[in-house]
């Protein structure tokens, strides 16, 4: 595929130094205001902005050729963009966020040692307490994952990135929820129907299930407040996820073990989502109603309306 690797994103916030020891807290590093695992610590940048939201989105193709093909598909839609020093540059123009497309190897996140587990017939952990409890370090999140956003115009946003910037659609909820990946992963980013555009949600890749509950229970424990979803597995992605709140009020998924696409062709996109059975194979039945409506969602409302008229 052209896109092959959701880069990073930036993030405006209010009060950018909160961000600052929250993602030291959580095990990014980088900073001050860049942040991101060992070997990427730029995947996250914070910015001052008026109110929270999405700044910008940056996305890997694989060739200077991929740029002039997406130039093409954006025109074709009438969508004004720009390329300049290798890059491609356009502003969303319902979203009012940039997306930029630059090429890149292809390359994957380094793999890690998996721990030992025993299952019925199956013992490979003999003898041994479990790694989560012996290994001497906790294992820090591995990579940005996805990132989750609500817009005003699902349609115009979904012919952007779908027609235009080349995401592919993985799985479509309640025919407005577009799932869609620029790499492997079922989804890098996911489109939503919001009252205004704004970031719902963040997920940081972790190694494995023992990996998200330490991580998601160490914050949790140390921070009051800041529980929003899980932990559960989601039926659509297939991905075990503990949600959480960051201190600039945006979500934060922890993740791991999502379906992962690699021959297209094979894949079959499902659309027939029951609405309200489709959130976890286990734990809470339900989505809560926060996921949508965050508590600051009236802020971040006149917050764009203010912004951006
Ligand atoms: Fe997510």
């Amino acid at each position: 595929m052209a896109l092959h690797r959701l880069l990073g994103i930036d993030i405006g916030v209010p009060e950018p130094e909160v961000l600052d020891d929250f993602y030291q807290e959580i095990g990014f590093v980088g900073g001050p205001r860049k942040w991101g695992p060992e070997g990427m610590p730029n995947q996250i940048v914070i910015e001052e902005a008026p109110y929270r939201q999405l700044l910008e989105m940056r996305v890997a193709c694989e060739s200077e050729a991929d740029l002039h093909a997406i130039t093409k598909n954006l025109d074709a839609l009438g969508l004004h963009s720009s390329l300049k020093d290798g890059r491609l540059r356009i502003k969303d123009p319902v979203n009012k966020w940039d997306v930029v497309v630059e090429p890149h190897e292809v390359s994957d996140v380094p793999e890690q040692p998996a721990r030992l587990m025993n299952r019925p017939g199956h013992r490979e952990r003999i003898g041994a307490r479990p790694g989560v409890m012996t290994e001497p370090v906790q294992r820090p999140p591995r990579r940005l994952g996805h990132v989750v956003i609500g817009t005003s115009d699902i349609l115009a946003t979904h012919a952007l990135y779908v027609k235009g910037l080349g995401f592919k659609i993985s799985d479509i909820v309640g025919g407005l929820g577009f799932f869609t990946r620029c790499s492997s992963d079922h989804h890098n980013f996911l489109m939503t129907p919001g009252p205004v555009p704004y970031l719902n949600h963040y997920a940081i890749e972790h190694d494995d299930i023992d990996a998200v509950m330490a991580a998601a229970s160490r914050y949790s424990r140390a921070h009051e407040g800041v529980q929003i979803a899980g932990p559960g597995r989601h039926m659509i992605g297939g991905n075990v996820f503990w949600y959480l709140r960051d201190p600039s009020g945006t979500f934060f998924e922890q993740f791991a073990d999502m379906d992962q696409i690699v021959d297209d062709a094979a894949w079959e996109i499902r659309e027939d989502w029951p609405m309200d059975d489709s959130w976890s194979l286990w734990g809470e039945k339900d989505q809560p109603e926060v996921f949508f409506r965050p508590d600051d969602m009236d802020a971040v409302i006149e917050g764009f309306h203010k912004q951006h008229g």
